[in-house]
Order: structure tokens, then sequence, then C-alpha cells
């Protein structure tokens, strides 16, 4: 049976200020759903000091231990501070970084070296959609970001189409569908039954507490990975209550 998922993605928002609303998440933290924020880097000692029942997670990882990399931080540096997991692979680190799924595989070592479960982003653009090939990007970001030893508890994987992303345009319930099945089935594939029909898939770009029940109907949706709609809990906390 697989623990149902509620991430909030606070991305580069959020000052000290911001931790006031994981207190506020406390009480729907209670429920069933994990719940897990992924605050900017500077927040993540202090957001796990008081995080209570919510997760803490980091939004990026370097694919070393330590090193001469200015400005970047390790696995074990956000295991340290207290994170539990780790995204990676997110659009906006592939377009803004330049990440390739070799990188993001790397990367998957190193958190997991550190003990942290990876979140690992895949998703089209529009125009990869328009064009028919959502399925082989997906496929193809699959198989290279993932290294081999991927389980159950090491591994989440994200969903999230990048023309969703902070649009509030969202697939149909049928092109979410689609794409969760054709993951699980590539999944299993790969890694076998036992592993694959263990490993959380969520769904992301553009989820709000008003479209949060019906996407999480969707066959093999297990949960959501979210923006915007994370950064306060009054907005936050109905989309849990929804996994709930
Ligand atoms: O990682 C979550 C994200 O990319 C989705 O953002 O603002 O569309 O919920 P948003």
């Amino acid at each position: 049976m697989r623990r149902k998922l509620a991430a909030g993605n606070w991305k580069m928002n959020g000052t000290t200020a911001a931790l006031e609303e994981l207190d506020a998440l406390q009480e729907v933290a209670e429920g069933a759903a994990e719940v897990l924020i992924c605050p900017p880097s500077t927040l993540i000692a202090q957001a796990a000091v008081r995080s209570g029942k919510v997760a803490i997670g980091g939004q990026d990882c370097h694919s070393a231990a330590s090193g001469a990399h200015t400005g970047d931080i390790s696995a074990l540096m956000l295991r340290d501070a207290g994170a539990t997991h780790v995204i990676l692979g997110h659009s906006e680190r592939r377009a803004d970084h330049g990440e390739s799924d070799a990188l993001v595989a790397y990367k998957a070592l190193a958190a997991w070296d550190a003990g942290l479960t990876a979140i690992v982003c895949v998703g089209e653009t529009l125009e990869q959609r328009e064009s028919g090939k959502t399925l082989d990007v997906i496929g193809k970001q699959l198989a290279g970001s993932l290294p081999d030893d991927v389980t159950a508890s090491n591994t989440v994987i994200a969903y999230e189409p990048v023309w969703a992303i902070g649009t509030g345009k969202v697939p149909t319930t049928d092109q979410i569908a689609e794409v969760h099945t054709f993951m699980r089935a590539t999944l299993v594939q790969r890694f076998g039954n036992e592993t694959a029909t263990g490993i959380r898939l969520l769904y992301g770009g553009s989820v709000k507490a008003t479209n949060a029940t019906e996407i999480f109907a969707v066959v093999d949706v297990d949960g959501a990975l979210v923006g915007g709609a994370s950064l306060k809990a009054s907005d936050f906390a109905p989309i849990v209550t929804a996994l709930n």
C-alpha cells in the first residue's frame, strides 16, 4: 500500500517569517498522508527544528559528497541540516542549469548515499506534447535519470508537465492517467513488479485546492508536488486534506 504524499516546493521563496506556515500545517499533517515541505536551503535547518509532523526536503543537491563546488550543497549537508528528501531534476533546474538525465541520476546516487529519498522530476514541454512525443520524452527521462538501485523507499517520481507549472493550465485527467500508467508500466519493466508498485508517483503543475480531489482520483496518482499553492498553509492544507 503506497502512502500518499503531499509535497510542497517553495522554490526561491521564503525568509524566516515563512516558517510560521509549518506551525499552521501541524494539524493536517496528523492525517494519513505524508506531508513534506521543501524550503530554500537557507531555511532547512531552522525548518527541521520546528517542522513537527511535517518532513523537510531540499530542492537540489550536488552529485559529489564534498569538495570545491562554490555555491553548491551536498546531500550529506541537507541530511545534516535535517532534510529527509531532496527534489532532483526539476524542470527549472534542467532549464536554468542545463541539468541532464545523467547528472540527475548521479545526484540520486548521492542522495541515497546520504540517506535521503530522491524525488525525481520528469515532464514534457508544450512543444513536445503537441508533437506527440510526451511518452517518448517521459520514457527517456525515466531511463536516464534513475540509477539501477531504485527502491520504493529511496525514490519518488514526480510527473510535472513543464507547460502546467505555474500557469494555471492542468492536463485533463485522461492525460495524467496516460502518463502515470505509462510510468508505472515502465518502472515495472525495469525494476520488477514488487519495487515498481511500491514507488509513489506524484503529479505536479498548478495543483490547487479546487482541482486536487479530481487529480488525486486518477489512477496511479499517489500525491502531488505543489509549488505556488504550498507557500501558504491556508492553500496547502486543503490539498493535504484531499489526500487524507
Ligand atoms: O515543483 C512544483 C512545481 O513545479 C509546480 O508548481 O506552482 O504549478 O504548483 P506550481
